[in-house]
């Protein structure tokens, strides 16, 4: 695919955009649930581990590409606090396969400059995988490229009700006036404290739900939803997501600067 245009991003690096895209109207946070594993691995008679096998590189593959399109943050699904409601073997498979994948790719996130971070409950994870994961965020704590986040065993409204826990904390001990708890201050005890909300939410494999994924940063993302099964998803189902994304008019309850001064003039 072409990517003509080169333009400076906040990154220390040059960016690329391919070719149809307005490199102006990029989206700063993209956030992803990666469906569609198990029923790629079906359609081919494999077992459904072969699916989330094939699902790593897709990551692999899209993570690259939002960093060289100057993309500032990505925020993926990995695994969600009732997808420990799956048979022990497949949720066994994925524990290890995490541990696996962050091991191997710990020292290509960090030349690339990736700063990663897991959002989610860290401490309901198996040891090792708690190990590496304190590892790798502490390692790319200092790095300046894309902020990759990684919901793992992550729920929505368990987020939110951690961050009403410890507001309500810091009420009783007399830390906060609880009539002073505004918007701002409830995202800042949010697994994504100091990230802007995504501007673009991608599904893949077709459903059209949220499933328990950032209830509360969510509000305004605009949505993709492809049919195209995550391990498949690839640089054009990217650029088809990022093409729909910049034909939307984001209005936030307002109204569309452009045909609303047409109507005033
Ligand atoms: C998403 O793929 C990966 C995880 C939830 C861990 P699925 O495993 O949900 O795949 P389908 O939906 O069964 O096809
Ligand atoms: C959402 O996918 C969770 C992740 C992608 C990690 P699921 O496959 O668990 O969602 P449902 O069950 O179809 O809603
Ligand atoms: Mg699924």
């Amino acid at each position: 695919m072409s990517r003509p245009s080169a333009i400076s991003a906040d990154h220390s690096t040059v960016c690329t955009h391919p070719s149809g895209l307005d490199p102006t109207r990029i989206p700063e946070h993209i956030a992803v649930i990666m469906d569609g594993n198990g029923r790629w691995a079906k359609a081919r008679g494999l077992p459904r581990m072969m699916g989330h096998r094939a699902g790593v590189e897709a990551l692999k593959t899209t993570l690259r590409l939002c960093s060289d399109w100057g993309i500032k943050a990505l925020t993926v699904y990995a695994f969600s606090t009732e997808n420990w409601n799956r048979p022990t073997d497949e949720v066994h498979f994925l524990m290890t396969l995490f541990e696996r994948v962050l091991q191997r790719e710990l020292e290509a996130l960090q030349s690339q400059k990736v700063r990663i971070n897991f959002l989610g409950d860290i401490e309901g994870l198996p040891g090792r995988l708690q190990e590496l994961i304190e590892q790798a965020t502490s390692l790319t704590s200092g790095n300046s490229g894309i902020h990759f986040n990684v919901c793992t065993n992550y729920g929505g409204r368990r987020e939110l009700v951690i961050a009403a826990q410890k507001l309500a904390e810091r009420s009783l001990n007399g830390e906060l006036d609880p009539t002073l708890i505004d918007e701002n201050m409830f995202a800042k005890e949010l697994f994504t404290a100091n990230e802007a909300d995504p501007d673009l939410l991608i599904r893949t494999s077709g459903e059209r739900r949220i499933s328990n994924f950032l209830l509360w940063q969510l509000a305004y993302a605009e949505i993709h939803v492809t049919d195209v099964l995550w391990p498949d998803f690839d640089e054009a189902a990217l650029l088809h997501a990022l093409v729909d994304y910049q034909s939307r008019c984001r209005r936030f309850g307002g109204l569309d600067p452009i045909s609303h001064e047409r109507l005033e003039s």
